[in-house]
């Protein structure tokens, strides 16, 4: 089996690069990705050997590039989490998110049209379902819960998944769709919550909280995260939407206060700053579809992974020190700048 993976020296990408090379060893995994700021290559090092690794550095929106990469591999599945993801960074400039988002998956699902393809699997988002009040604690997201964004980004999300779905039905794509909640765990680039906070409380700086603190996220360890995306290419139905989270809703604030517990740093830390402009308050998914079809559980508890993920950052400063820095950014041309 050939597996394209877009954006897999991103956060969730790379985690599952190497979750897909352990649980199977005879599958060949293909990583296109543009590295742009919040790709690093130096993540993927420990696989750049495997002769069932390649490593190919093209944007999703290079029509070219993407078209002879699939010449060359004859991909059986192509998983695309390529995408502008910072929510904050969408509200500042919008455009990028529309190209990388919603031109990047129809230059990729264009190749498997010309191609053929078993599968294209959509990455996407919780926030395409905007958000729920704090005060009903009774919703959650569904998979039918109609489509209702907040921001530049989660609006692009939404219209790449429009556009799955539109090219299943018109050109007979056998696509499928996840929607995950916040996930967490190593390798997330240090511009989110959770490893923001972790290395601003280690360096003693203010950490910024919006707003009050209250608006309340669903996170998933990561791993969990891929091992769905692995069972729903294996097993998911096409033409289906499957929302992935595993219960775990928090504040804001309670991360932060938790975090700073953990490495044994003052409240005295935080800083209530300005909110962010059209903060979804509340996330919360019913993963019941995913569990019911696929017998699907996260396995990692938040207490447990919150912890791991917080000893990771500790053990692993060689890694974030070079983004601090900006240092990564060069990597790519030192390591493979002449090959
Ligand atoms: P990330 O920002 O850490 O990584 C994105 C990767 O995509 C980077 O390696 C980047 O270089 C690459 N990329 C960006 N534009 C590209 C382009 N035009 N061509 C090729 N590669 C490009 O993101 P992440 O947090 O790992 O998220 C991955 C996917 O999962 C995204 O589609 C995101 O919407 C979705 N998602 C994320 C979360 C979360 O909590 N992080 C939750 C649900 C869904
Ligand atoms: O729900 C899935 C989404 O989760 C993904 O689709 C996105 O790609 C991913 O970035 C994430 O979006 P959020 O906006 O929820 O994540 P972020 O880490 O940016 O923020 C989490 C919460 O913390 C949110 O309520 C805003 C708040 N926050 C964030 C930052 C960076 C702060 O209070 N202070 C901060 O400095």
């Amino acid at each position: 089996m050939n597996i394209i993976v877009t954006g897999g020296a991103g956060f969730i990408g790379s985690n599952f690069v190497f979750h897909m090379l352990k649980a199977h060893p005879d599958y060949r995994i293909i990583c296109l990705d543009k590295l742009t700021y919040a790709g690093n290559l130096s993540t993927l090092e420990p696989v750049m050997d495997n002769p069932n690794f390649r490593f190919v550095k093209a944007d999703i929106c290079d029509k070219e590039a993407v078209d002879k990469l699939f010449e060359e591999e004859k991909p059986d599945i192509v998983v695309n989490f390529a995408a502008e993801s910072h929510v904050d960074r969408s509200i500042e400039n919008p455009q990028i998110f529309l190209e990388t988002n919603i031109i990047g998956t129809s230059v990729l699902m264009d190749a498997c049209r010309k191609y053929g393809i078993k599968r294209y699997h959509q990455v996407s988002t919780d926030e395409v379902y905007g958000d729920l009040p704090l005060d009903r604690p009774d919703l959650f997201f569904t998979e039918e819960t109609p489509i209702h964004t907040s921001s530049p980004y989660s609006s692009s999300k939404a219209g790449a998944d429009l556009l799955v779905l539109a090219y299943h039905r018109t050109y007979g794509l056998p696509v499928s769709l996840s929607r995950c909640s916040n996930n967490y765990g190593p390798y997330h680039f240090p511009e989110k919550l959770i490893p923001l906070m972790i290395i601003r409380a280690l360096h003693d700086e203010s950490l910024p909280v919006y707003g009050d603190g209250m608006n309340v996220r669903d996170w998933l360890y990561v791993e969990d995260h891929c091992k769905a995306i692995d069972l729903i290419i294996h097993e998911g139905k096409v033409g289906e939407v499957y929302n992935v989270g595993g219960h775990n809703e928090m504040a804001n604030i309670d991360i932060v206060r938790l975090i700073l517990k953990e490495l044994n740093k003052p409240e005295s830390l935080i800083t209530y700053v300005t909110d962010r402009k059209g903060h979804d308050r509340r996330y919360a998914i019913d993963p019941t579809k995913i569990h019911n079809d696929l017998g699907w559980l996260p396995e990692t508890k938040f207490a447990d992974g919150i912890v791991k993920t917080i000893k990771w950052y500790l053990d692993n400063e060689a890694w974030w020190q070079p983004i601090i820095s900006g240092e990564y950014q060069n990597y790519y041309e030192k390591m493979y700048g002449d090959k």
